[in-house]
């Protein structure tokens, strides 16, 4: 890996330079997002983002993981994706330890429907105990199995309400959540304000579809008719985020970019 700007070097240490400059506001924890997309944007293939990645972004996932308290993600990504409990390096927990954070990550899934299966490896397969965020009115018997295999958050009406769920998350003594997608969860985040940091991995591949397209935007994420989604997908944004470029890390034609936003004046657009 080598590290482009700010300054260039041949050896870089992912720790550290991903460490820097991470601010907590005041009120909620800090909030990265991480994805990786082909270079015309798609953040899937044949349904699922495996094959868009590397070596290099897969050791960059799991520094990012190091790094956080909470692992975020949707309901849909946690479906497709069959997630389980966050692993990360022995070295890793250890250093972990050492900074007195417990050794793993929490893992925590934002859903409306509850349609999450209980029984799967995200909540049966070890680890700290999950946290599910439901809307105030998911239905509770949708949630019945939860509880037994994870801690329930229940906040917002017709869809979570993300600012207070990160502030519950905050309450919980979260100080740094690494969002992992998918599409839908990221725009909601983004069109709150939420998002701190855009660390994506762009991909030297075309996936091709027209998921990126003026159709695209109004459609699911992963419509088979619209071919794969992007980064952020579902609705679009009221108002365009800007991001200002931290840094850009190369090895083997990947590109990572870890990018700040810079939200102007005015309240959330949702
Ligand atoms: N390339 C990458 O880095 C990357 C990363 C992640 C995902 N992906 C891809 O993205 C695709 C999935 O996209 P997606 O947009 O469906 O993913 P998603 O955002 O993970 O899932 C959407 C679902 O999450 C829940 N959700 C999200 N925001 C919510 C809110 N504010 N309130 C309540 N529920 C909320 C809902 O779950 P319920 O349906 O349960 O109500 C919603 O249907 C997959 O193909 C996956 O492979 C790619």
């Amino acid at each position: 890996m080598r590290l482009l700007l700010p300054e260039t070097s041949d050896r870089v240490n992912l720790f550290e330079l991903y460490s820097r400059e991470v601010k907590v506001p005041a009120d909620r924890p800090f909030v990265r997002v991480n994805m990786v997309s082909t270079l015309d944007g798609a953040v899937a293939f044949s349904g699922r983002a495996g094959s868009l990645g590397g070596p290099g972004d897969r050791l960059l996932f799991s520094v990012l993981r190091s790094l956080a308290d909470v692992v975020l993600v949707g309901a849909g990504t946690a479906r497709v994706e069959r997630y389980g409990p966050a692993k990360i390096p022995l070295e890793a927990q250890d250093i972990r330890r050492q900074r007195g954070l417990a050794p793993l990550p929490t893992m925590a899934v934002v859903t409306l429907s509850g349609a999450l299966d209980w029984g799967s490896r995200l909540f049966t397969g070890g680890g700290p105990r999950p946290i599910v965020i439901a809307a105030g009115d998911t239905r509770s018997e949708a949630l019945a199995g939860a509880v037994d295999v994870a801690d329930v958050v229940r906040t917002g009406t017709g869809a979570v309400d993300l600012s207070s769920a990160l502030k519950a998350l905050g309450e919980r003594g979260v100080n740094h959540v690494l969002c992992e997608g998918g599409p839908t969860l990221n725009t909601g985040l983004a069109a709150a304000q939420l998002v701190d940091e855009l660390c994506l991995t762009l991909s030297p591949k075309l996936a091709g579809g027209v998921g990126g397209g003026l159709a695209g935007g109004w459609l699911r994420s992963n419509d088979p008719l619209v071919g794969p989604g992007r980064s952020f997908g579902g609705q679009p944004l009221a108002q365009l985020v800007e991001l200002d470029l931290a840094h850009v890390v190369e090895e083997d034609n990947f590109l990572f970019l870890r990018l700040r936003a810079r939200y102007s004046g005015g309240p959330p657009s949702s």
